[in-house]
């Protein structure tokens, strides 16, 4: 407790999910947190329970960031968490063969133009203490070749790359901000669902989809938001431009390989 104390985060996508778990996490560490997210009926709610603030805030749209971060007294951390898989209607086909255009361009507008965005104006806004914490949100899918969401690897990989550029850039600068990115896998949120669906082959979906996950379970969003708040917090005083794996071991072995 009170590891993030005196400090003031913005969490995006904080409605539900990873993103929730992280702002409900970094109010018992004692910071004052502005949970945003375009569901704003549910993330009203939620800020309310948790004694927080809430903004709405859409990450493609510049105007939103411009508003929200130039409306906080300061920012000290900033978690671009907000993300889509692009399957959030139902499955359609995201494959390098196959994928529209359109829904390539959506799923990046959302997590790479996003994440962009909001680097840009935290970096602004932490100018004027010459410090703070920026956390990516990324994926293993940005790590390995996913043929059925080639859209969402190529963007979860294009936050990892940019996430090192924010590194160096603000170090270059002379500034203590801090850029790392974190790259869960197959973590238990309402983002699965479309994938998951009803009825009795859900619990054998749910098995195939960690059946080479050496912990052979999906993960829990409060196990992402522990290394969020370890980032965000000045005991990783000296991590910069890091990359952190939450996936339940996938990546340490064979079944990493593209395709899996
Ligand atoms: N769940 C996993 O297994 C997993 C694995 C790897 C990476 N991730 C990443 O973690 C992050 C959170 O995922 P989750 O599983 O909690 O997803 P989720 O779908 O449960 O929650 C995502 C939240 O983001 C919000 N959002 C969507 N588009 C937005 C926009 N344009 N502006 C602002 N908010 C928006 C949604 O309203 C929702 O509240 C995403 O970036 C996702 O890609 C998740």
């Amino acid at each position: 407790m009170g590891r993030l104390t005196g400090k003031t985060a913005l969490v995006t996508g904080a409605a539900r999910g990873i993103g929730e778990a992280i702002a409900r996490a970094f109010v018992q560490e004692g910071a004052s947190v502005v949970l945003s997210d375009i569901d704003n009926d549910t993330g009203v709610k939620l800020a309310a329970d948790l004694g927080a603030e809430y903004q709405s805030l859409d990450v493609r749209q510049e105007a939103d960031w411009a508003r929200v971060i130039g409306g906080m007294e300061r920012l000290d951390i900033l978690v671009n968490n907000a993300g889509i898989t692009g399957f959030e209607a139902g499955w359609v086909s995201h494959d390098p063969e196959h994928a529209s255009l359109d829904d390539w361009h959506a799923v990046h507008r959302t997590n790479l133009d996003g994440v962009f965005l909001g680097c840009k104006y935290a970096i602004k806004a932490m100018r004027a203490a010459g410090a703070g914490s920026i956390i990516n949100i990324s994926s293993r899918s940005g790590l390995v070749g996913i043929p059925a969401a080639s859209a969402y690897a190529s963007s979860k990989a294009a936050v990892r790359n940019h996430t090192k550029t924010v590194a160096l850039y603000c170090a270059e600068q002379g500034l203590n901000i801090r850029c790392n990115s974190i790259h869960p896998a197959a973590i238990q949120t309402p983002m699965w669902e479309p994938m998951l669906g009803a009825g009795p082959e859900r619990a054998e979906r749910m098995a195939a989809f960690v059946k080479d996950t050496p912990l052979q379970r999906f993960g829990e969003p409060s196990e992402v938001a522990a290394i969020a708040v370890l980032l965000a917090s000045d005991e990783a005083a000296y991590m910069t431009g890091t990359e952190l794996n939450i996936d339940g071991g996938i990546l340490a072995g064979s079944a990493a390989a593209p395709g899996k």
